[in-house]
């Protein structure tokens, strides 16, 4: 067996934030390391991309100008998009659940030459004074692995000074309605948008909760922020480009040209 990938059961129940955050600090240390050797290169070392499309911050700007401003990113894994910030002369820091994630982030520190300061916390309990960031943001990390996300973004707007700006991506919500593949398969509907029940891996020999994803609406995700106290700028939804060919987990170019695969809310604190 695979110690990497033992036997799981996929189910759709409840699972509350610590049993959440406790599940996926097991599963990204121990994919941590296929995870960076499979998708490393794609990132680059010093890449922010948004999502599977390979559409960056340069492309888009969503983060606005952050020349001289304070940066935080949440659910860093490896800080490249942090790494990239301190190319253009920015200066970022790292936060992630996974200290092997952050091992990769060190190692890649010593290789570039381009370091950036981490963190090991989790996004619903950051441990940052108030008002310490003009800007956070999140590449596909931590949002989307969270129970309790009203507190995630609640620690977002404190930690915010008035006028920051957050901006996460996250899987596009529709495609909760398919299933996760990237064949022709992926393109039929047959769950509903409408069901937030988590999805869940359960480890078939001992029964603990080895991996939680957690869904909300596009219309949830604008009540959540509202409530913290955000306006929301922009909802982008990258387009797959024509000529990219790569499949990651459920995104592909089948399924990428046909349906919107990532969402990247941005929002400002008001
Ligand atoms: C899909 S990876 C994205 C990492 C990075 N942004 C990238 O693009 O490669 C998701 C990351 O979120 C982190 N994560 C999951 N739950 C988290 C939490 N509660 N707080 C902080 N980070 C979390 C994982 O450890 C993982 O590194």
């Amino acid at each position: 067996m695979d110690p990497q990938h033992p036997p799981v059961r996929v189910e759709r129940r409840a699972v509350d934030e610590s049993e959440s955050r406790a599940a996926n600090r097991r599963d990204w240390d121990n994919y941590a390391d296929e995870y960076q050797s499979t998708h490393g290169a794609f990132l680059g070392d010093a890449g922010f991309v948004w999502g599977p499309e390979g559409i960056g911050e340069e492309q888009l700007g969503l983060l606005g100008d952050v020349s001289g401003k304070r940066v935080l990113e949440v659910g860093s894994g490896a800080n490249q998009c942090s790494r990239w910030l301190l190319t253009r002369g920015e200066w970022a820091v790292g936060l992630d659940l996974s200290l092997r994630q952050l091992q990769h982030a060190r190692r890649i520190d010593e290789e570039t030459g381009l370091t950036v300061p981490s963190v090991n916390a989790t996004a619903t309990d950051l441990p940052f004074a108030d008002d310490s960031f003009d800007v956070v943001f999140s590449s596909f990390g931590a949002l989307q692995f969270v129970a309790d996300i009203e507190r995630a973004v609640a620690e977002v707007a404190r930690v915010l000074t008035p006028g920051g700006r957050f901006a996460f991506s996250i899987t596009h919500p529709t495609r909760w309605m398919f299933p996760d593949d990237p064949t022709e398969a992926g393109l039929v509907a047959s769950q509903s948008y409408w069901d937030r029940t988590p999805y869940v891996e359960v480890d078939d020999a001992t029964g603990r909760v080895a991996y939680v994803e957690h869904h909300r609406t596009l219309g949830d995700w604008v009540r959540i922020l509202a409530h913290a106290g955000f306006r929301l700028v922009d909802l982008a939804e990258p387009e797959w480009p024509e000529d990219h060919d790569r499949v990651w987990g459920g995104w592909s170019r089948t399924r990428g040209l046909l349906t919107p695969g990532t969402a990247i809310y941005v929002a400002d604190l008001a």
